[in-house]
């Protein structure tokens, strides 16, 4: 699915600048980690950050471990936080004393968010951060710092590069805003 299809209004952010940024990104990271004497652990949230996770990982030349959790705080078609975050994957490790880096699409409401660092604190990390490619600080209702930002985006609906709509436009190599036709 390369091409440009209608169901695309907008390409916002393209293939080579997501790989840039990206780069710059995992420059960042590795230079404010590179004196842990711990192994630093990234936890990817399911399914939307696992491109990006996939392409950052290669820029981190520091040593890091990977787990994974899913949460779902959209119902399937909605296109809004209900607010409600649900655990549908939890993490396969014990994350006591560990130096977490949780690594995010896109913060919307920061629900998710404000959500999941609160339960890695609770579990005893002993520190969190938050990587994000995408920030969307228009509605925002939970202030969250997101210590390692992407891009911000405008207040549309975004797809590809991991983002979907309904499971769909995963797989676009850029960043998109749908069409409105499409949901
Ligand atoms: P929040 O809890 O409202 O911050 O929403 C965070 C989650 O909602 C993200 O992890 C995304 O999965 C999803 N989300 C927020 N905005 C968009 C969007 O524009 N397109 C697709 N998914 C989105
Ligand atoms: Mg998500």
């Amino acid at each position: 699915m390369k091409a440009r299809g209608n169901y695309i209004k907008e390409v916002l952010i393209h293939e080579e600048q997501l790989q840039t940024r990206v780069k710059e990104l995992g420059a960042q990271i590795t230079e404010d980690y590179k004196d842990l004497e711990e192994d630093l652990l990234l936890i990817g949230i399911l399914k939307g950050a696992v491109v990006f996770m996939a392409d950052l990982i290669k820029e981190i030349e520091i040593p890091v471990m990977m787990d994974f959790m899913s949460v779902s705080s959209y119902g399937k078609g909605r296109t809004e936080s209900s607010g409600v975050v649900r655990i549908l994957k939890d993490l396969d490790e014990d994350i006591q004393d560990k130096n977490i880096l949780i690594v995010e699409d896109i913060v919307d409401s920061g629900l998710t968010l404000s959500y999941l660092k609160d339960i890695m604190l609770r579990r005893g990390a002993k520190s969190v951060r938050i990587a994000s490619l995408l920030n969307k600080p228009h509605r925002r209702k939970n202030e969250v710092k997101i210590d390692y930002c992407g891009f911000e985006v405008p207040n549309m609906f975004i797809v590809g590069y991991g983002i979907d709509y309904s499971e769909k436009y995963r797989n676009l190599t850029y960043i998109g805003a749908l069409d409105e036709s499409e949901y």
